[in-house]
């Protein structure tokens, strides 16, 4: 699949502010700094359409991103951010979960982990969760260019043995290594809807 035009379309805050029109979207998750605001940007071939940051907790809100004309990007606020407050975070458990509950068109869900690390409690029960909702999904393990091609391996069997029913990309925003397999994944799941 090919981008050829992405503009941002609006923030949401709360339910209120979901786009209503019907066209299909794909959603970006993962814990809060992993690496998702880049990865859109990656795909999209635009450093600063999604904002950045070196802060954990930069996203706040649902970002939509309209790519082609055609489908959306969505950005979702990052998980498991300590620093902020307790009621916080219930209200973005709150939002995302009605997000990835209720979105019929939500054709493919890419989950973000760091490939630098073994997946979190948190990313497993996301994992675990996509799949006991059978919910389109593929595992981009991002930031790859922060490790030297030995440890890569290494880590990409640690990943896959702790979610072995899915599947796995190696990705970098910084490098673009692994951009052309997802945008086929993306191409594909938009055919498929
Ligand atoms: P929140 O919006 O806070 O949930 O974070 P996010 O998941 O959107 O992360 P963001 O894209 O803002 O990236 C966090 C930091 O990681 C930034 O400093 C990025 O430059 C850096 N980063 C993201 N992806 C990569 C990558 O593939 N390689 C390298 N080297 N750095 C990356
Ligand atoms: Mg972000």
């Amino acid at each position: 699949m090919k981008v050829v035009s992405a503009e941002f379309v609006r923030s949401a805050y709360n339910n209120s502010h979901w786009i209503t029109d019907e066209r299909p979207e794909i959603a970006f998750l993962g814990r809060s700094n992993v690496g998702k605001s880049s990865l859109l940007n990656s795909l999209v071939g635009r450093k600063g359409l999604a904002r950045t940051s070196n802060t954990p907790g930069r996203t706040q809100c649902i970002n939509y991103f309209l790519v082609n004309g055609k489908f959306y990007f969505v950005d979702l606020p990052g998980y498991g951010y300590a620093k902020v407050s307790k009621s916080m975070r219930a209200d973005w458990g709150t939002m995302a979960r009605d997000y990835l509950t209720d979105r019929g068109q939500l054709v493919l869900f890419i989950q973000l982990v760091d490939a630098r690390h073994p997946p979190s409690e948190l990313d497993k029960e996301l994992n675990d969760w996509l799949l006991a909702n059978e919910k389109p999904h593929i595992v981009v393990a991002t930031k790859a260019d922060k490790l030297s091609a030995n440890t890569l391996a290494k880590q990409l069997s640690i990943i896959k043995s702790e979610m072995p029913e899915s599947k796995i990309l190696l990705y970098s925003s910084s490098t673009g290594k692994g951009r052309d397999q997802l945008l086929d994944e993306i191409g594909y799941s938009l055919k498929k809807s």
